[in-house]
C-alpha cells in the first residue's frame, strides 16, 4: 500500500475525470488489501469518512460495516442525512447507535471545555468499541485520514480517533484518502455521487455542538443551538453565502437576560452568530453580513426558537478571538 509521504510526481486531483481515475485504481487497491474480509468504519457523516464509505462501499459493498454514532450533538438533520445517503441511497450495512442520552449524561455538569472534550472523545471510543465487540470477523479498521492529518500531527484526528481501541480490537488500517487535500476529497467525493451539502459543507468540529452550547451542556440549551444553528443555515443557503462564508454557526452561553414578549417579561437564554473567512484556521477575519439579513435572522431565531430572547454578532477577528467559543 502508499506510503505516508504524497510523491512530487502525484498530480492534484481537480477534475471528474481526474476524480474518476482515481477511484478506479483505489477500488482495485482496496480489494487487493482487502479480499474477502470485513472492514469497519466510524461514520461521522462529515466529508472525509462519507467518502472513505463511498469509496469502500464501491470497492467492497457489504463488507463494510458504517457505525455511526449519533451523541447528540450533531446538527440538525445530520443523523437522518447519514442513514438516508448510506443505507437507502447506496445500501450500505450502516449500525445506527442512538447514544444521545449516554452522553448527555457523561456530561451533565461538566463546565471546563476541555473536560468536555475529553468526554466526548472517550465516550465515542467505548460506544464504538462496544459495536465492534457485536460484530464478528473484523479485520481491518478503516479511516477518513487527509494529508493535512499526516504533516500536521501523527496522522490521527480527534474525531476519526479510534486508535484509543483496547489491544485486542487493533485492526489493520485502511486509509485510502490519506495522501488527498481537503478540496481533492471533495471532488473524489462528488464524483462518488455524494449529494452537494455533504461534500461541501463547511468544517464541524468532533465534538460537535457540545463546544457551542457553553459551559455545562443542558437539554434546552442543546436545542436552542441546534434550532439556531438550523435558521442560520438556511437563510444563508437562502441568501448566497453557503459556499462562500468558511465557516459560520451559533453559540448559546451560559447565562440568560430580561427581555419582553407579548407583553410579558421573559428571562432567557441569547444566541451568539458566528461567521468566519480564513484559508488555514490558524487566523480569521469577520464576514460581513448584510445588517437586514441579521435583522430578519434575529427575527426568526427570536420567535422560533424556544428560550430565546436575544441574539448577538460576534465581531472578533482570531486573533484575538479563536473562531469556537470554547
Ligand atoms: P479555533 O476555535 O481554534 O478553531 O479557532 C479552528 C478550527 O478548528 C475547529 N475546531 C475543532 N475541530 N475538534 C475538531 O475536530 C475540536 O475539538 C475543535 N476545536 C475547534 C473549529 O471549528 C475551526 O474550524
Amino acid at each position: 500500500m502508499q506510503g505516508n509521504v504524497r510523491p512530487e510526481t502525484m498530480e492534484r486531483i481537480t477534475t471528474p475525470e481526474l476524480a474518476n481515475a482515481f477511484i478506479e485504481e483505489q477500488v482495485k487497491e482496496l480489494r487487493a488489501q482487502i479480499g474477502d474480509k470485513k472492514v469497519l468504519l466510524a461514520l461521522s457523516g462529515g466529508v472525509d469518512s462519507s467518502v472513505v464509505a463511498a469509496l469502500l462501499i464501491r470497492a467492497v459493498g457489504q463488507q463494510l460495516v458504517c457505525v455511526h454514532v449519533n451523541h447528540g450533538l450533531l446538527r440538525k438533520g445530520e443523523p437522518e442525512q447519514v442513514i438516508e445517503v448510506f443505507r437507502n441511497q447506496m445500501n450500505a450495512n450502516l449500525v445506527y447507535v442512538d447514544a444521545v442520552d449516554r452522553f448527555l449524561d457523561k456530561l451533565a455538569g461538566v463546565a471546563e471545555p476541555e473536560k468536555k472534550r475529553k468526554i466526548i472523545g472517550a465516550e465515542f471510543i467505548r460506544v464504538f468499541e462496544e459495536e465492534a465487540r457485536k460484530l464478528d470477523g473484523i479485520e481491518f479498521l478503516a479511516q477518513g485520514t487527509i494529508y493535512p492529518d499526516i504533516l500536521e500531527s501523527d496522522g490521527v484526528k480527534a474525531h476519526h480517533n479510534v486508535g484509543g481501541l483496547p489491544e485486542d480490537l487493533r485492526f489493520e488500517l485502511v486509509e485510502p484518502v490519506k495522501l488527498l487535500f481537503k478540496d481533492e476529497v471533495r471532488v473524489v467525493g462528488k464524483a462518488l455521487g455524494l449529494p452537494d451539502n455533504m461534500v461541501f459543507r463547511q468544517p464541524f468540529p468532533g465534538p460537535g455542538l457540545g463546544v457551542r452550547c457553553l459551559g455545562a451542556i443542558t437539554r434546552d440549551r442543546l436545542e436552542a443551538v441546534r434550532e439556531s444553528d438550523a435558521i442560520l443555515r438556511e437563510e444563508f443557503a437562502l441568501n448566497g453565502l453557503e459556499g462562500k462564508v468558511w465557516q459560520y454557526f451559533t453559540v448559546v452561553p451560559d447565562f440568560r437576560s430580561v427581555g419582553v414578549k407579548d407583553g410579558k417579561r421573559t428571562f432567557a437564554y441569547p444566541v451568539i452568530i458566528r461567521a468566519v473567512n480564513t484559508t488555514d484556521a490558524m487566523t480569521a477575519t469577520v464576514e460581513d453580513v448584510p445588517f437586514e439579513l441579521l435583522q430578519h435572522i434575529t427575527g426568526r431565531i427570536t420567535s422560533e426558537v424556544e428560550n430565546v430572547n436575544r441574539v448577538l454578532y460576534d465581531l472578533t477577528p482570531k486573533p484575538s478571538a479563536t473562531i469556537e467559543w470554547e
